[in-house]
């Protein structure tokens, strides 16, 4: 699929469809341009009808074209006006690309949707590069026959919006990125193969990129990834990635990602059913990788520490057992008394390092918890930090982005749940505030560096298709990070 900007009007663009958008109600005006002169009326008439509301991601095919360039039109609703995000945009664009996918056409044009929103050109730009990209997305990608058939060409009408156009291929291909690492299962995923893919990704551009292997991780002390991949065949790794865009700041952003290429609970085995999706247990690795190389591609005047933390979590002879006690690289002990509670165990020798090679602020990103989903629905991530400041930073970015993410309470109480009878800590909780005793335990890490952890287990994930994208891998929290990471200079923490 090649996309292209053009400045020629709708009403002599030559495509198989062009693609509208309309706001719900009446309190959203629509484009007062030539085509909105030509189609405002179509759309009043639509509405008074009852077939067309707006509503968010609602789709109206029109056969009847006369007046514009097109053979076709397809309506696309944007919901209410003072709702729109940039995510609002990004799944409307999605929403139509896909619906015009399931047969195969040579062109689709895209007006620039959400005129009226509070949003600039170049924002709404980037989100509808953005929406292109991610719907382009599938799970095709071991179908002989493809479900998805993407237009040869998108024509998107934008005037003089280079670089929010290049913005929204970046962002956009982030997010594909993370997407597709989380679909492609375990037999291609491991620790190894994880980081020749990030090399491949990391070579062209302005990167450091360090990959210490079980030897090294020994050297270095950090007995809990070590701990957490012993069971497998494949060795774990931890994968350090460093982007300079800013020598003279004396602040580095730590971007954390859990790497679990794969969690089958370990001996503290999971259920058939339990494990069937958890090739997406390095949906946070993915994203922090993808996010580090967006900041390196939009050269960010940011400093970026990304480390990843890899490990297949299986049962074995050679498997860290319940009652094991593992010592991390700061020097502190861990019972394992559930070795599904993994996550939490290869991070805690990550976020170690991460205040060792001089981070002055953390984000993890990890699917860690199930109580974390049930506390919060499959759609919103939670947000615990140990800092008021930072975290309002990471919410904000969170809510420009359009993400939904929530704050979790991180009161000292839940401490003593963690305690454990022979070491500093134990890595389970018990049965209440199981998302809250997780980041508790990675608080120990950070050694009092400003840190906020963000769990994806719900939305990194999707088990049903949505009109916007495909089931699978969903790139949730890239743009979240992109955000953060763009407002960096402006934001001083
Ligand atoms: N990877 C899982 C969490 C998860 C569950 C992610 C569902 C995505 C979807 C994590 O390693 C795990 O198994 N956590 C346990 C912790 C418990 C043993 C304390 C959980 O949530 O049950
Ligand atoms: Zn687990
Ligand atoms: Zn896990």
């Amino acid at each position: 699929m090649k996309i292209e900007c053009t400045t020629t009007s709708p009403a002599t663009l030559e495509a198989d469809w062009l693609v509208v958008g309309a706001w719900e109600g009446v309190g959203g005006k629509n484009s007062n341009d030539a085509l909105g002169k030509l189609l405002n009326p179509r759309i009043a008439k639509l509405r008074e009808s009852g077939d067309f509301e707006g509503k968010a991601n609602e789709l109206l095919p029109i056969y009847e074209s006369a007046g514009t360039g097109a053979r076709r039109i397809l309506f696309v609703g944007l919901g209410k006006v003072e709702n729109c995000t940039p995510m609002t945009l990004s799944k409307a664009t999605g929403a139509a690309l896909r619906s015009i996918a399931r047969k195969k056409f040579e062109t689709v044009a895209f007006t620039l949707l959400g005129d009226g929103s509070k949003l600039t050109p170049a924002e709404r730009t980037t989100a509808v590069m953005t929406g292109l990209l991610v719907a382009e997305g599938s799970q095709d990608i071991y179908r002989a026959k493809k479900n998805r058939k993407p237009p040869e060409t998108v024509l998107l009408v934008v005037s003089k919006q280079d670089a929010a156009v290049a913005r929204g291929r970046t962002i956009g291909e982030a997010v594909r990125w993370t997407m597709d690492l989380v679909n492609h299962p375990p037999i291609d995923i491991y620790p190894e193969s994880f980081c020749e893919r990030v090399r491949k990704e990391a070579e062209s551009l302005d990167l450091s990129l360090e990959v210490f292997d079980a030897k090294k991780l020994a050297e270095e002390k950090m007995g809990c990834i070590l701990g957490v991949g012993k069971g497998s065949d494949h060795e774990p790794r931890l994968l350090i990635m460093k982007y300079q865009g800013a020598p003279g700041d004396d602040r580095t952003l730590a971007l954390v990602g859990k790497g679990v290429t794969f969690d089958s609970g370990g001996l503290s085995i999971k259920t058939a059913e339990g494990m069937m999706t958890m090739k997406c247990d390095m949906a946070g690795a993915a994203s922090v990788v993808a996010t580090t190389i967006a900041a390196a591609r939009l050269k960010l005047p940011i400093n970026i520490l990304c480390l990843t933390p890899l490990a297949e979590n299986m049962p074995s002879s050679r498997s860290v057992k319940p009652g094991d006690v593992l010592t991390a690289k700061n020097g502190m002990t861990i019972e394992v008394l559930n070795t599904d509670a993994e996550g939490r165990l290869v991070l805690s020798d990550a976020l170690a390092h991460a205040v060792d090679l001089g981070a002055t602020h953390i984000v993890d990103v990890a699917t860690l918890t199930g109580a974390c989903m049930v506390a919060l629905g499959l759609g919103t991530a939670g947000v615990m930090s140990n800092d008021e400041a930072w975290s309002k930073q990471v919410l904000d970015a969170a809510s420009s982005a359009g993400e939904r993410v929530w704050p979790l309470p991180m009161f000292e109480e839940y401490d003593e749940l963690i305690r454990s009878g022979i070491a500093d800590m134990k890595n389970i909780g018990g049965r209440w505030g199981g998302a809250i005793t997780g980041a508790k335990l990675l608080q120990n890490f950070v050694a009092e560096k400003p840190w906020v952890h963000i769990d994806i287990a719900g939305p990194a994930f999707a088990e049903k298709e949505s009109p916007h994208q495909d089931a699978g891998g969903t790139g949730f929290i890239v743009r979240t990070l992109i955000e953060l990471v763009s407002q960096w200079t402006s934001k001083k923490n």
